[in-house]
Parts: C-alpha cells; structure tokens; sequence
C-alpha cells in the first residue's frame, strides 16, 4: 500500500491509535493516556489527560535539541529597511523575559491578551510569551477598524492588550494607538493595561494609569519558565467572520494544535527541522498562527516574517528576493499575492538575478487557486505549486498534497486529496452522500482530527448550531464542492455569506449592518462580486426607503467611508449599488443564494419561492454594468 493510503486507512480505522502515534513525537509534561474523549459539554476532546507548554515545545525543546544557534526566526521589512535574525537561543531568552514583563502586569494562566500588531517580532513574541504563561491569546489583524477591534474586546474580555505605535502600510505610516484608544473607550469590557511597543517611525502618547512602554517594562522584567498548562487550555481565540455581525472566536487548544502542527509540518509541507518555511501571510490571520509562529518552530524550522507587499515593496521581485536572501525552502502565500506580481511582471523578468535553487515548493491557500494563476506559476517556478485548502476553524490543511507522504499529481483546480484525520464527504442539503462528481456541501465526518476547533468562545451553542446541526454525525464547513472519481476535492466556494477579498475572510452580513444604518437606506444585500486581482469584492445591492433624496454618488461615497471606518480598509468594499427591489421569497426572506450565484456569474435556477422572478431580470442587468468581473467562474 502506498505511504497515503496507508496513513489514511491507519487514521479512518483507529484514529485513537493514529493520533497517540503522532502526539509521541512532542515533548510533553505529562504525556497523555486519554487520547479522545468527551468533556462535559460533549465536545471531543484530545488528550484530555495531557500536560505541555506550547513556548516549550517551540523554544526550550528546540534547544535542548540541539537547535540553539540555528536560526528561528528571520525578519525581513522593505517597509523600514530593517531585517534582523534571531537564533533559537535568543528568541527562547526574548520570549522569557516577554512573559516575565507580562507577569508583572499580573497576567497568569487562562487570562485573555488582545494583541494588535503589525507584523514585527515583537507580535510573534507577544504570542509566545502569552502561551508560555498558559495566558490565552488573541490576535486582530492590524486592518481591523476600532469598532471590530471593540467587538473583540468585548467578547475576548482581555486583562491587557499589546500594541505597537504604528504599522506601515508601503509607504504610509498608519497610527495604532488612536485607534487602540478609541476601541477601548467604545469597549464595555474595561481593560486593565495596554503594552505599547514604540516604534521609531511613529511616537504614541501614553496614558500614565493605563499604559506602558513595551521596551522599558522588557528592560526590567526576569524571565519566566514555561507553565504546565492541560492539553484542553485554550492557547489563543482567533475571531473570523460568521455569517452575522458578530465574528466567531475560534478556540484552538495546547495539545491537539501542537500534535497537529507538527504533523502537518511534515505530512502536508515535507519539511524537516533547519528548513526555512515563509509564510507571506499575517499574523492576524490563521495562516499566521499556524505557519508562520507555531508550525515551523514547532518543527525545528526557520520562519521568516516579512513586513511588506509582494508588490510595490519596492517592485513585483520581493517575494523572489526575499526567497533568494534568505534560501527560503517553501514558500506559503495567498493566490492574489501572485495575481498581483503576475499583473506587474507578466513576463516574471524581476525573477533574473535571483538565486532560487533553495526553492523546492511553493504552497498556495487562502481561497481558491484559479488554474490561470497556477499555469503561470508552474510555468514561471518550474517546481511543485501545491494548492490545499482549509480554514481557521481547522488550523491546518484539510486537503492537501501529502508530499511528507507521497507526492501525488495535480490537477489545477483541485486541492488534492483529504490529509490523513479528515474523511471528506459531499453531503446534499438533505444530508445524503453524493457519489464522485457531484456538487455539495463539503463535510467532514466526526471526530475531527487534532487542531480543530472544539468550541468558539463563550458560545458552544453558535458553535453546534454553525458547525454541527445541519447534518448530525459531520462537521459543515461552510463550502460547497465535489470529490472526483480519483478523490479528489475541488473546492467551488462558500455555501453561506462568507466572502474572500484578497484572500480576507470577510462577513457580508457584517457590511449588511453598515450599511443598513444609512438613514437613507431600507434593505441591502452585500454580494461577493468576482474580481481579477483579489478573487471578490464586496458589492453592495441598496434600496432605498420611499421618498429618501440622495445622489447616488453621494450616498456610494458616504457608504464606502462607513464600511472603513467600522470594518476597516481592509473590507475593500467599493461600490454600493442602487436597485428597485432585492430578489425574495414570498414569505419576505432575501434569496442570498441567488444573488451570489448571479454576482459570480454562475447558472442559477430560479427558486420556486421567488415572490417576483422579474426582480432577477432588473438585477442581471444592473449587476452586468459592474466593471471588473472579469474572472467569472
Ligand atoms: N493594516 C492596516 N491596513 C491594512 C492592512 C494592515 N495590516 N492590510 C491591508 N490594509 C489596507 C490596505 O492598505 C488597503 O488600504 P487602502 O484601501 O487605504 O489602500 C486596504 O486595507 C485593502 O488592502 P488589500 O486588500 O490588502 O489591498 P492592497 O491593494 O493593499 O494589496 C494585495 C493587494 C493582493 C497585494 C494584498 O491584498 C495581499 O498581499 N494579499 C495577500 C493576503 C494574505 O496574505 N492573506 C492571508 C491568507 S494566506
Ligand atoms: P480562513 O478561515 O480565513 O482561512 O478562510 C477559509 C475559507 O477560505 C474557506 O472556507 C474557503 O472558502 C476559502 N479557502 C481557503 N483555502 C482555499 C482553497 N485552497 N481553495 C478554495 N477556497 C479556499
């Protein structure tokens, strides 16, 4: 039997059995007897009984491996001219210390730490310091307005937040203390202190009772031994978008996450330890959890964090640049990072002069890798350009190309095959299998593998009635697809009002609330329009309430400013629609389904529910004049 399928049969059969093999390779406090249980909420649990520090196993376990003057991690920022490296030695000494400032502020175990930073060091080492007091983390990405930034005060209730002065987007400086500030004056949750690390484009004003500065505080502080936490502790909450308003906390847990990390490590990327593995990604961001701070450390790797664009930072070459200075291994990055160096460098010239021969793979997640995009690549790298798919919920690969296993060929479009732990099934909306071939909901049968989440926080009945409820016995991912004959998966998009804008997660309910709040609007529906470069932008379809005067120029104007200063720039929401009516059914609920199918341009039927199917008509008319939508599925 061939190294894939053996892995898959050992996990369907016992995945007891599977996992307790994989979970032997960490160094735990205490190993784990009890592999899989239940809490007493009846969640699934891994290794319940287990004890271990997730900082240890990526810091001081990689030293007492033998991996202290290795490199751990390298920083790299167009943005400031800054690079700097750090071994494992001195990112283990860096992080003790971190915890020892974070104690003095009276963190301690199972306390919440908001962190909102740009992508320096001092962000990874913020997380690391947090996990390695047992403190929960959780990050919101730096292009989050204060009011979502409030929303996760209040829902992470955080005895502290860290920060930084500013962030820099190019070449623009972008203030984070205001914004910080005006997040916890609009929070109802008081928060204790606020760490604020200076940086030298930009000098913030603290608040003598509230704040201190990051460096003073590190100056003085001792540094702390890992904690001994359970295997169940959550080590951090990542928000992500839900289909309401509210974004969904996703609790990932020490144990199941460190087993999964490190098996997926090897599995999906085929790494070992002293590889160099880059994430282009954002700390904010799942992927930034999980492959550019947790996995490769974790793995006895060098992760590099890049504080830039793949464009414009200076030119379309700095992703081949910071491949060939650093001697990058593998590489991770979103497909519309590469849409967007395609667009500048066509002809990939910038690629000259740069030595890429460290370069075996080149990994591609986020949202869906359109096969113009992976022609190019292949063409351009001439090495293995490996799409999988997954989500924050999961924290690693659902499917993927097993390389660590065997390396199976691709088939652009698809994202290869179930990982080992995951045994995909296409479901209907009744809940039946659908044979090879046919489109469904993609689920995944229960147990999930370790990694996933096992509750969002505060809130495990959003967690059941999301993830669970609709089809007993799986787990619902919330996209739609098909498994072909050889098993593989394609993987055609969201089956709920989740859209992708730059490989973004982002909540089109939540851009409903905005805009619904205009005074001049009376019912809206936001639809994820296809885009050339960023996959989707947000449209928004507005009607407006009887007798409302407002130029539409004026009102599009007024709504793009609310959209940025609620949800943040990076919702890249852009245009706002007038129409006569929105598409219902006859019992008044709006046929988002539809919608969606018409905005990506694919074949819709009309529901038998419709209250008025020439509303259809009006809207495929008016939804045509939208420019760029030129990569309709
Ligand atoms: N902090 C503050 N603002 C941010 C930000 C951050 N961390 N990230 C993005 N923004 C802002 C941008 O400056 C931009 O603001 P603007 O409208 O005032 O110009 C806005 O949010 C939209 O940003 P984005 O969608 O990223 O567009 P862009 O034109 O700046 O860049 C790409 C386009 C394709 C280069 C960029 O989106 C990209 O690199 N995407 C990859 C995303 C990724 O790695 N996702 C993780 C999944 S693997
Ligand atoms: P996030 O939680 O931000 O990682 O977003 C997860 C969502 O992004 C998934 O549910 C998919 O809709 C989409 N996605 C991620 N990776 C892929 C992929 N490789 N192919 C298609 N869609 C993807």
């Amino acid at each position: 039997m061939q190294a894939y399928q053996a892995a898959i049969h050992a996990a369907t059969e016992s995945p007891q059995r599977f996992w307790e093999v994989q979970a032997r390779a960490l160094d735990w406090f205490r190993a784990p007897q009890k592999i899989l249980s239940r809490d007493e909420q009846g969640a699934q649990r891994w290794y319940a009984d287990g004890m271990l520090n997730t900082s240890h196993l990526c810091l001081d376990a990689q030293v007492a491996a033998g991996r202290g003057e290795q490199l751990a991690l390298i920083y790299d920022s167009p943005v400031t001219g800054q690079k700097a490296q750090y071994t494992y030695h001195e990112l283990t000494d860096w992080v003790a210390r971190a915890a020892g400032m974070l104690q003095q502020l009276g963190v301690v175990a199972g306390d919440r730490v908001v962190i909102y930073m740009p992508m320096i060091p001092e962000a990874a080492v913020a997380m690391l310091a947090c996990a390695r007091l047992g403190a929960i983390h959780s990050v919101v990405f730096g292009g989050f307005a204060a009011h979502e930034l409030a929303i996760r005060i209040d829902d992470a209730t955080p005895k502290l937040i860290i920060t930084a002065s500013c962030g820099i987007e190019i070449d623009r400086v972008l203030p984070y203390k205001p914004l910080v500030d005006k997040a916890i004056a609009m929070a109802e949750h008081a928060v204790e202190h606020c760490l604020v690390l200076q940086r030298p484009e930009c000098e913030a004003s603290l608040l003598e009772a509230r704040d201190s500065d990051w460096a003073q505080l590190l100056s003085r502080a001792t540094p702390v031994a890992p904690v001994p936490v359970n295997s169940t502790d959550p080590l951090y909450i990542l928000y992500t978008s839900g289909t309401t308003g509210k974004p969904k906390g996703v609790v990932r847990d020490n144990g199941g996450h460190a087993v999964a990390m490190h098996y997926s490590m090897a599995t999906v990327y085929g790494v070992k330890p002293g590889d160099v593995f880059w994430a282009a990604s954002d700390v904010g961001w799942v992927v930034g959890h999980s492959y550019i701070v947790y996995g490769p450390l974790l793995a006895g790797c060098t992760t590099v964090l890049y504080e830039g664009k793949p464009v414009r930072t200076p030119d379309a070459g700095a992703f081949w640049r910071v491949c060939a200075e650093h001697k990058v291994n593998v590489l991770f990055a979103a497909p519309t990072a590469f849409r967007a160096i395609r667009k500048e460098d066509p002809q990939a010239q910038h690629l000259a002069g740069h030595d890429l021969s460290a370069l075996q793979r080149l990994y591609l997640a986020g949202e869906r890798l359109d096969p113009p995009t992976y022609d190019w690549l292949s063409a351009t790298l001439k090495r293995p350009v490996l799409d999988h798919w997954w989500q924050t919920e999961t924290g690693w690969a659902i499917a993927g190309n097993p390389v660590g296993l065997q390396l199976m060929p691709v088939k652009a479009g698809s994202a290869t095959v179930p990982m080992p732990g995951y045994q995909i099934e296409i479901l209907d909306d009744e809940g039946r299998p659908l044979g090879a071939g046919k489109q469904g909901n993609i689920c995944v049968k229960l147990p999930l593998p370790p990694g996933c989440l096992p509750t969002i926080w505060g809130n495990q009945a959003r967690f059941e009635a999301g993830y669970l409820n609709n089809f007993p016995g799986y787990y619902q991912t919330g996209d739609g697809g098909y498994l072909d004959h050889d098993g593989y998966l394609f993987v055609m998009g969201r089956t709920d009002d989740i859209i992708n804008v730059a490989g973004h997660r982002l909540s089109t309910g939540e851009m409903e609330e905005v805009l619904g709040a205009h005074p001049a609007v009376a019912e809206c529906a936001v639809i994820g329009v296809a885009n050339e470069l960023k996959g989707q932008l947000p449209v928004g379809l507005v009607v407006l309430k009887d007798g409302a005067m407002v130029e539409e120029e004026l009102l599009n104007r007024e709504l793009i400013a609310s959209v940025r200063e609620s949800i943040g720039a990076v919702a890249s929401f852009q245009r706002a629609l007038v129409v006569k009516r929105l598409p219902k059914t006859r019992s008044g609920k709006i046929l988002r389904r539809t919608l969606r199918q018409m905005a990506m341009g694919e074949a819709y039927s009309i529901p038998s529910t419709i209250d008025d199917p020439a509303v259809l008509q009006e809207l495929e008319a008016q939804l045509a004049t939208l420019e760029d939508c030129a990569i309709r599925a």
